[in-house]
């Protein structure tokens, strides 16, 4: 949700932040700007649009200077225009502001700033902070950003540039992030390390609280008391590869095609065959620790949520712990019962998402340990809570959520591991989870091989308005995220349901232009499904199902199916997704639609 980058050093600063904003703009694109600094002072322009139009705007011929900010923008106050689009400037043009978050006083703020002749030009709260440095400044940049931050409630990721300090960039953080890049005579600041990995793989993390002063050669840190902070310097360890699109037409494409190799490294060196269980050094939890876990409580958002659903059998069917899975935004404001002995499990794919971080909080708060499913290392949830599992899917791009996915139930399947074999489930079990996990990769590949069918099948159903999923049991979640992931690229309405509730609603929509998406593998409600299936085709209803290979008896009863192999019943999701997911992506394609940046969505929601 909006992407920051700021460059201090001795190169023309204007083609770094803009090549950056490129890689960023999967984190927000309905605007985007810069503010360069120069010689004599603040050049910002900024357009509504793509990166692309700024781009456009601004030539070939790049204003000179070697300071630099620039963002990209998901609205949320004010409309998506050119005076909305950050930078942000003061009154006199000479501060310059990119901001991450929202400001809860900005109105406040407005009031009392205006009341001293302050002059807005825009709607944002953003612009509120340009005008309160401003009004402190006396010749220094950092201290004058050091003095306001505490005036301002909210949540913010800034860069600030001034016209009159050039070689100066100050950045803060409170609940957004933001990470310094440490290079050679040159420092950056970014929201998210893909900003800067093209020009180094050293970062220091920020903190909430955390004020950067950046120089071309030295990056200073203070904490919320002003005072000087040491802190390590870390390095990223995966590829600039692993940003770029490789070949593929889409990111979406490119990580659906990855699950296997993801899925290979999110069990890397955790599962151990002869105990039949998996090591996760990363929980900080020993083994006593573990068996005082007498509840689990799921906390995710969108896709993760989906994840979420499957953990919640995986951990009952298997680790027999009570477990409830529950929205992050819900979560967070009820009055949940909580106590040092409920295991409170937050899942996200960006470590970043304001609602799931926050539930985390108001847990730990309450005394239950937390721990986090998280795929980019260094984010907050990671550092917040108890212990975790990292994904280690790598970098994911397109907005909408895949190989993060099944990653997720692969770390979940893992942790459910761990939990029964130090409960009731015996070895001999143990060891057919793992065996069944380690066969995955191969599994997965097969699917993917059949991409070209399932673009068969998308193509004939690219028009359609509306569709159903349909699934039980670890499937009823599969079919959730299918419609999801529809919804959300194609804009298709689409609608998840566990198969048997059909009947109570959604059976009064059926006619011969729906189609049901049918999840329908082998497992231990196969049976029921089939039922679900022929009242569907009592209806006239056109079926797509996801099927066991060698199934019969839904490939007789359905229109089209989508084969998966055959696995235990707690991993059939890892493999039903996929067809689901290519299927999505190639009607999404077929209609046009910009499948890594669909509309009004943003890959990390930093904001409540
Ligand atoms: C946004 C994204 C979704 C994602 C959700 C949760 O809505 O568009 O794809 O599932 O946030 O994100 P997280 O990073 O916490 O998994």
């Amino acid at each position: 949700m909006c992407g920051i980058v700021g460059y201090v050093g001795p190169r023309p600063a204007a083609a770094i932040v803009l090549e950056a904003l490129y890689r960023l703009e999967y984190r927000g694109y309905d605007s985007a700007g810069l503010a360069i600094v120069n010689g004599t002072g603040l050049t910002v322009e900024k357009a509504a649009g793509r990166i692309g139009v700024l781009h456009k705007r601004l030539g070939d011929d790049l204003p000179a200077g070697t300071t630099a900010i620039a963002h990209t923008r998901w609205a949320t106050h004010g409309a998506p225009n050119d005076v909305n689009a950050h930078p942000h400037a003061d009154c006199g043009g000479t501060i310059a502001l990119v901001h991450n978050g929202i400001i809860e006083n900005a109105d406040v703020l407005r009031k009392r700033l205006a009341a001293r002749g302050h002059q807005f030009r825009s709607e944002t709260d953003s612009e509120v902070l340009a005008h309160l440095i401003e009004d402190a400044y006396e010749g220094s940049l950092a201290d004058a950003v050091m003095a306001v931050l505490p005036s301002v409630e909210g949540t913010y990721g800034i860069a600030v540039v001034a016209g009159r300090e050039p070689g100066v960039l100050v950045a803060a953080r409170m609940g957004s992030p933001l990470l310094v890049g440490v290079g050679d005579g040159e420092c950056f600041v970014a929201s998210d390390a893909a900003a800067v990995i093209s020009h180094t793989r050293s970062v220091v993390y920020l903190d909430d609280g955390e004020v950067a002063v950046l120089r071309p050669d030295s990056h200073q840190i203070y904490d919320q008391q002003t005072v000087r902070v040491e802190k390590k310097i870390r390095t990223i360890d995966w590829e600039i590869g692993a940003v770029e699109r490789g070949g593929y037409a889409h990111f979406m494409l490119k990580e659906i095609m990855e699950q296997p190799v993801s899925i290979r490294n999110t069990v890397r060196g955790r599962l151990l065959e002869e105990e039949g269980t998996a090591r996760l050094g990363g929980l900080n939890m020993p083994d006593e620790a573990l068996l005082e876990v007498d509840r689990v409580v799921l906390i995710a958002c969108g896709t993760s949520w989906h994840s979420a659903l499957i953990g919640e059998y995986l951990i009952e069917e298997h680790a027999r712990i009570p477990c409830e899975v529950e929205y992050a935004s819900e979560f967070r404001y009820r009055n949940p019962i909580l106590d040092e002995d409920t295991l409170v499990v937050g899942i996200s794919q960006s470590g970043e998402t304001a609602d799931t971080l926050a539930a985390l909080r108001e847990a730990r708060h309450r005394g239950a340990r937390t721990i986090g499913l998280v795929n980019v290392v260094g984010s907050s949830i990671a550092r917040e809570v108890d212990g975790g599992i990292y994904l280690h899917a790598g970098p994911e791009i397109g907005v909408a959520s895949t190989k993060a996915f099944t990653s997720q139930v692969a770390a979940l399947a893992m942790l459910t591991l761990r939990m029964a074999r130090l409960r009731h489930l015996s070895v001999l079990k143990g060891r057919e989870i793992v065996d069944a996990i380690q066969r995955l990769p191969a599994q997965i590949e097969r699917v993917l091989a059949s991409a070209a069918a399932v673009e068969a099948v998308a193509d004939r159903f690219a028009r359609t308005t509306n569709a159903l999923y349909l699934g039980r049991g670890y499937n009823f979640p599969v079919a959730l995220e299918g419609a999801l992931k529809l919804k959300e690229i194609s804009y298709i309405h689409a609608e998840g349901y566990p198969a048997a509730e059909m009947k109570h609603g959604p059976i009064a929509l059926i006619d011969d232009m729906m189609p049901v998406i049918v999840v329908a593998p082998r497992d231990g409600t196969y049976a029921k499904v089939v039922s679900n299936v022929q009242e569907v085709r009592a209806r006239g209803g056109r079926v797509i199902a996801v099927v066991t290979e060698g199934d019969e008896e839904i490939t007789r009863l359905a229109d089209h199916v989508f084969p998966i192999p055959a696995t235990i019943d707690a991993l059939t999701p890892i493999l039903s997704v996929l067809p689901l997911q290519l299927f999505a992506y190639y009607i999404a394609v077929r209609r046009g639609c910009d499948v890594d940046k669909p509309r009004n969505l943003a890959k990390s929601v930093t904001v409540e």
